[in-house]
Formats: C-alpha cells, sequence, structure tokens
C-alpha cells in the first residue's frame, strides 16, 4: 500500500480570509515581488528571482509537480482580492510510501504578522491530513528563522532534530532544524 494523490482538479481551499487557489503563469509578477525579496529570501535554500522570468520558469515547475502529483502548491490570496498573489504555500517533497510530506511557506512582508500564515497552515494542515491522507508533515528549517519555528510550535510541530552543517548553500554551511506532525 502507498499513498496515492491526484490533485486534478485543482482542489482550491477557503478560509476565513483567504482564497488558496491554483499558482498561474499570470501569477509572474507577484510571484517575482515575492521570490526577490531577501527578507522572503533570507532563510530559504532558493536562488533569489533576478527576473520576471525566473518567476515564470518557477511556476511552470510548480505546475509540472503538480500535474504528475509530486506535490502541491498555492497561492495565497485574499478572498476579496484572488488575483494578487501574497505569498505560497505547499506539500512537497511527498514521501508516498511513508505518507509523509514537507511543508512550505512563504509571505511577503507587506503581509506579515496579520495571522495570515496561520490561517493558511491550518488550511493546508487539514488538506494534507484529511483529504490527501498523509500521516505525518515534516518541516525543515534555518534554526534563525525564528518566526517559522513559532508559527510551527503554534501548530503543534515537534522539534525532532538538528542536523549541524549539513546543508551548504552560496558558499555556506548552515544548520537543518526538521519539526514534524503525526495525523492526531
Ligand atoms: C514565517 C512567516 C510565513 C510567518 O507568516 P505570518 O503571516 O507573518 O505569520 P502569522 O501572522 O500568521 O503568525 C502566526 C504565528 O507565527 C509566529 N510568528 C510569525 N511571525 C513571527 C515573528 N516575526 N516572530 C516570532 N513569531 C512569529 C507566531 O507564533 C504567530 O502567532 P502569534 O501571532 O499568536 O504570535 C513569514 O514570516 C515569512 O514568510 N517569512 C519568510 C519566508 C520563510 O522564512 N518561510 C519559511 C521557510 S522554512
Amino acid at each position: 500500500m502507498m499513498l496515492a494523490v491526484n490533485f486534478s482538479p485543482f482542489p482550491e481551499l477557503e478560509t476565513n480570509r483567504l482564497l488558496l487557489r491554483q499558482p498561474m503563469l499570470t501569477d509572474a509578477q507577484d510571484f517575482f515581488i515575492l521570490r526577490s525579496n531577501t527578507l522572503v529570501m533570507q532563510y530559504v535554500n532558493r536562488p533569489i528571482a533576478k527576473t520576471v522570468e525566473d518567476a515564470e520558469n518557477l511556476i511552470n515547475k510548480i505546475a509540472d509537480i503538480i500535474n504528475t502529483n509530486e506535490g502541491i502548491n498555492w497561492c495565497i490570496t485574499l478572498k476579496d482580492n484572488p488575483k494578487k498573489v501574497m505569498g505560497n504555500i505547499g506539500i512537497w517533497q511527498l514521501k508516498k510510501e511513508d505518507y509523509r510530506g514537507e511543508i512550505g511557506y512563504m509571505l511577503h512582508p507587506d503581509f506579515w504578522r496579520k495571522g495570515i500564515m496561520q490561517e493558511a497552515v491550518e488550511a493546508v494542515i487539514n488538506f494534507g491530513f484529511n483529504q490527501m491522507q498523509l500521516h505525518s508533515l515534516e518541516a525543515k528549517i534555518n534554526p534563525s528563522n525564528s518566526a517559522s519555528a513559532m508559527l510551527l510550535e503554534k501548530n503543534n510541530f515537534i522539534k525532532e532534530a538538528h542536523f549541524k552543517e549539513d546543508c551548504f548553500w552560496e558558499g555556506e554551511f548552515s544548520d537543518t532544524v526538521v519539526y514534524s506532525l503525526l495525523k492526531k
């Protein structure tokens, strides 16, 4: 037995204020604004977007991952302004044989500390456990990323491991802290 997932049709999620919807090529400008922001990218070991084309390539890559059911990613928008992408959130690196996936998220600083990611994370955890039928979710963060650590702890993730200098990015080694949450 192995986890079976199918992200077609794309599962939009709604919360109080938010619509989590499918990323589209027309979101490239907003993705660029997000992915080129040094505050957003500070603890994200991914290349900073230099052009809107970089953002388009990323959106195409996300679409491939969704179409092949290897992972899922949502644009975080307000229900009353669904065109504007404030951030994104996803479950990726699926380990189907273990019913496990990794949650990841980022939000533009213009929208920080309004409870937006809290709302999005709750919806995505619920989707992961109750729709996708995952057994566990993990999150990997840089130990200096206290905002992300606090968000995970608020959502009952448990710190399970701290790997020392396991990651080499842009000429430097950094630690990884692994959090996880089991389906209740
Ligand atoms: C981490 C991040 C997604 C938080 O988003 P946010 O919408 O501002 O978070 P919320 O307003 O929903 O806050 C929810 C909880 O997260 C924690 N939190 C968020 N920002 C925090 C901060 N600056 N310092 C400490 N805790 C913080 C708190 O526990 C907060 O609960 P509280 O308001 O009851 O204290 C956002 O800071 C971000 O996008 N950072 C850059 C990208 C990134 O690092 N992503 C994670 C990579 S692993």
